[in-house]
């Protein structure tokens, strides 16, 4: 019934298309996931990883469309996490692989998850190479992208990087490729995977490209666990990646704040007016209202970041802390930044904005601006020069 898609000769995408999916532990998926699974045809018959629990007939009719699934010899598992392996046990069973190829941690993981270990597993490590006739499977492990059983698998004569959740978007459609799709929601969605999972893991990812540099690999097409493949934009999503994992970002504030009685929305309101005034695109956010998982990514891509709150019970609005601690989290680096807020009598919000800001390394550039009640002309105007100081740092930065 579900048929298989030709990525290239022998080798097929037989993943499985969740398009109801609206939360990913967090994330909001709004426009849905997919799971995605290839198959390679060779003198030995590959299928590089599973589903989500649920999903396994939908993969096993596509494996259908082109070879009986006993016909399976190995199966690669790049990661563990549960949906590409909550399928795991239905398929092992439909193919019954001769070997299963996955990291050690992959094994310690996925025993720990199903509570077996009666299964053909062979261990892989970064160098390991394994022919399947025409072909080879060259795996290099990538440690926390997405977590620390994740690995990658390289066909060099093929030219395909299987990239398990690397390079992935949250993004259901029928269409399999990068160049069949909308080019802004692809880049959008791009960035904000890489802003909601693969962010706090930077560093390894410049490892990563680093090893793919040195190894000489630079593949035609990357086929990544979640969403369209990329075949036409592949060195595109490379610069992307390393542009991302570098911290580099445009010229742009971000003004992102909760407010009790509206004082604190006219802080920033005059903030955005004065980095504005210095030419620099200012974007505002009101947290309550505004969808964490977007916000996340216009962190990511603006150089500046100011935080504000009203103080409520000595404290920063419970939305406030909400958020910056899923942001904290995600490590966003290399950011110019302030706080601000409005009180009534005690004013401990911007303390505790600044000390947020602080932890993830933001240079602040401003001790943190208070007004108490409601701003007067002076207070804005105040707003307005600190919106231009930031504007003024980023430009410089
Ligand atoms: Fe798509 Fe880390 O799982």
């Amino acid at each position: 019934m579900f048929k298989a898609v030709e990525v290239k000769k022998n080798f097929f995408w037989v993943g499985v298309i969740d398009w109801n999916i609206r939360d990913f532990h967090g994330y909001n998926t709004i426009r849905g996931s997919s799971y995605n699974s290839y198959l390679l045809l060779d003198e030995k018959k590959v299928l590089f990883d599973t589903v989500k629990k649920g999903f396994e007939e939908e993969l096993l009719s596509r494996v259908s469309s082109v070879i009986s699934p006993e016909e399976i010899d190995y199966l690669v598992i790049n990661h563990i996490e549960p949906d590409h392996s909550g399928g795991f046990l239905k398929i092992v069973e439909a193919i019954k692989p001769e070997k299963i190829f996955l990291t050690r941690n992959g094994k310690i993981g996925l025993e720990a998850h199903l509570h077996r270990a009666d299964f053909p597993f062979e261990v892989v490590t970064t160098g390991t190479e394994i022919k399947t006739g025409q072909n080879t499977l060259q795996f290099i492990e990538t440690p926390m992208i997405h977590w620390p059983d994740s690995m990658i698998t390289y066909i060099p004569e093929m030219k395909i990087l299987v990239s398990q959740d690397a390079f992935g978007q949250h993004l259901a459609t029928m269409e399999r490729f990068d160049d069949e799709v909308d080019a802004c929601i692809l880049q959008q969605e791009t960035a904000k995977y890489y802003a909601n999972i693969v962010l706090p893991y930077s560093p390894q990812v410049q490892r990563l490209l680093k090893a793919i540099k040195e190894k000489g690999i630079s593949p035609e097409i990357i086929c990544p666990d979640h969403g369209v493949i990329w075949r036409k934009k592949a060195k595109e999503v490379l610069d992307l990646y390393e542009k991302w994992s570098s911290y580099k970002a445009d010229l742009r504030v971000v003004v992102i704040y909760d407010t009790m009685w509206k004082s604190t929305e006219k802080m920033a309101k005059a903030i955005t007016e004065g980095i504005q005034a210095e030419g620099v695109e200012a974007k505002l956010f009101r947290v309550n209202l505004s969808d964490w998982t977007e916000l996340m990514a216009e962190i990511m891509e603006a150089k500046g970041l100011i935080l504000g709150s009203s103080t409520l019970n000595n404290n920063m609005l419970p939305t406030m802390a909400g958020f910056t601690t899923y942001m904290k989290g995600l490590r966003p680096r290399q950011k110019i930044g302030a706080a601000f807020g409005s009180f009534g009598w005690s004013g401990e919000a911007v303390k505790h904005l600044n000390q947020v800001l602080e932890k993830m390394g933001t240079e602040l550039v401003h001790q943190g601006l208070k007004v108490k009640y409601v701003p007067d002309a002076k207070a804005l105007e105040d707003c307005r020069q600190l919106g231009k100081l930031v504007a003024k740092k980023v430009k410089e930065a």
